[in-house]
């Protein structure tokens, strides 16, 4: 009771309303005061077309155009033999050396619902777990952070393939009882790593929400967030805070759609994500380079003035939707216009596929656009690319970056340092 009674006296004197253990707070990363540098391990856990083509093309059924049909329009043995390989094979840990020895800082890991909990009638196979514990051990043991992202929600967030279920309208944020599964999951995934913040500094509770489907997805994704923050910063109880940081995503808006929400004082360790593409519509396709660059660093001032750590989880240096399957399976590019209702704008020959096709001066179109980006991203909290590797698609692979020259092995040598002036 006097000890109590003093406590309540110090804080008077002090006039401090907060708890001391807010006080502690500590991320596993100086965020804000050291950049974020990063890529995806896109294309592992989450299956990708795009990414692992050959995988959709061996199974010879042109349904299966993500993950959900990957597992339900083929045999269920088949199919957990062929992704049990590739989580064995597409990412190991010689992948989390070569991104240590390319002077990165972290790695962004998307993984589905589905490696959780599976609910009637979805067809998703398990067994990814394993998988993300690995990635965990490798990150620990190469110095690198690593950011787990909820990459598909139960009734999928946005419709992409991407989000493990390729669909016309999402279903996530209409029926409570997926968002109450997805809370679930984070409450599980906060709870796994609260005690070593330091290897798993962040948590994205969802990648990609559909926003740009308007209000009634954007106030449950308004909710989810604040949900989140509760389930990610407070894992141990309501009282006792964790050094997780929450990573929520603009879900397409403006970063000033979300001025306020989260923010500091009242909130702390979130982050903000924004993903920077200049592919997907048929202007941005016929944007010259010159243009693509100029839009790229005309995001400076936005990103360094928005009041929370705002880290572009998401970019390229791809200039065109050429990459196979980028836009679905069986889906065209609008830039050769075999994309429906798209106009040409040129071949995609030479732009896309293995580097060993790349012209001199393409490759250096993609050393300036990777560099303008860098540039530009680091006047926020940094950058996440996406991603780490590709089957068939060089010029959004890191890896091939690094291998043919356009991406240094440093990432702060830069050639063009003045590109966005
Ligand atoms: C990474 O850590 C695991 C578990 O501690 C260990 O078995 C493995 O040998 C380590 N690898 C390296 C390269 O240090
Ligand atoms: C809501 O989603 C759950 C699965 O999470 C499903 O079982 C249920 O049928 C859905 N409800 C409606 C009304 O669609």
């Amino acid at each position: 009771m006097a000890l109590f009674a003093r406590a309540m006296f110090t804080k008077a004197i002090l006039g401090l309303s907060i708890l001391s253990s807010d006080l502690a707070f500590s991320p596993g990363f100086p965020y804000g005061s050291e950049k974020v540098r990063g890529v995806n391990l896109g294309g592992w856990l989450v299956l990708e077309p795009w990414i692992t083509p050959s995988l959709f093309d061996d199974t010879g059924n042109p349904g299966i155009v993500d993950e959900w049909t990957f597992s339900s329009l083929q045999s269920s043995p088949t199919a957990t033999a062929t992704l049990t390989n590739h989580w064995n094979t597409w990412i190991t840990e010689s992948d989390f050396a070569a991104i240590a020895a390319a002077g990165l800082n972290h790695v962004r890991l998307p993984i589905g619902y589905w490696a959780f909990e599976v609910g009637p009638g979805e067809p998703y196979i398990q067994g990814q777990l394993p998988y993300l514990q690995k990635a965990i051990t490798w990150a620990t043991n190469q110095s690198l952070k690593l950011i787990i992202d909820l990459h598909g929600a139960p009734g999928s967030q946005n419709g992409f393939d991407n989000s493990g279920h390729r669909i016309s309208f999402p279903e996530w944020h209409s029926n409570a009882t997926n968002v109450q599964r997805t809370d679930t999951i984070i409450k599980q995934i906060a709870s796994m790593v609260a005690n070593n913040y330091e290897n798993v500094p962040i948590i994205a509770p969802l990648n990609e929400p559909a926003g740009f489907d308007g209000n009634a997805v954007l106030s449950v994704v308004n909710q989810y967030w604040h949900d989140s923050y509760g389930n990610i910063r407070y894992p141990f109880g309501s009282t006792q805070q964790s050094n997780t940081v929450e990573l929520i995503h603009d879900a397409f808006q403006p970063l000033s759609y979300w001025n306020g929400v989260l923010s500091p004082p009242d909130y702390q360790g979130v982050a903000m994500d924004t993903h920077i593409y200049t592919i997907f519509s048929q202007a941005e396709v016929e944007m010259t380079q010159a243009e693509h660059i100029s839009t790229v660093c005309a995001k400076q001032s936005s990103l360094s003035s928005f009041d929370m750590w705002t880290i572009v989880g998401e970019w390229t240096p791809a200039a065109t939707d050429c990459a196979k399957y980028l836009n679905g399976r069986g889906v065209g590019s609008r830039y050769d216009g075999t994309y429906l209702g798209s106009t040409f704008v040129g071949s995609c020959t030479g732009l896309t596929g293995s580097a060993s096709t790349f012209s001199s001066s393409y490759k250096k179109f993609l050393r300036q656009f990777w560099e303008a980006q860098v540039i530009s991203y680091e006047k926020g909290a940094g950058w996440i690319q996406w991603t780490w590797k590709a089957e068939n698609a060089d010029e959004w692979s890191y890896q091939a970056g690094l291998a043919n020259g356009w991406i240094p092995q440093d990432p702060t040598n830069l050639m063009y340092p003045n590109i966005c002036d």
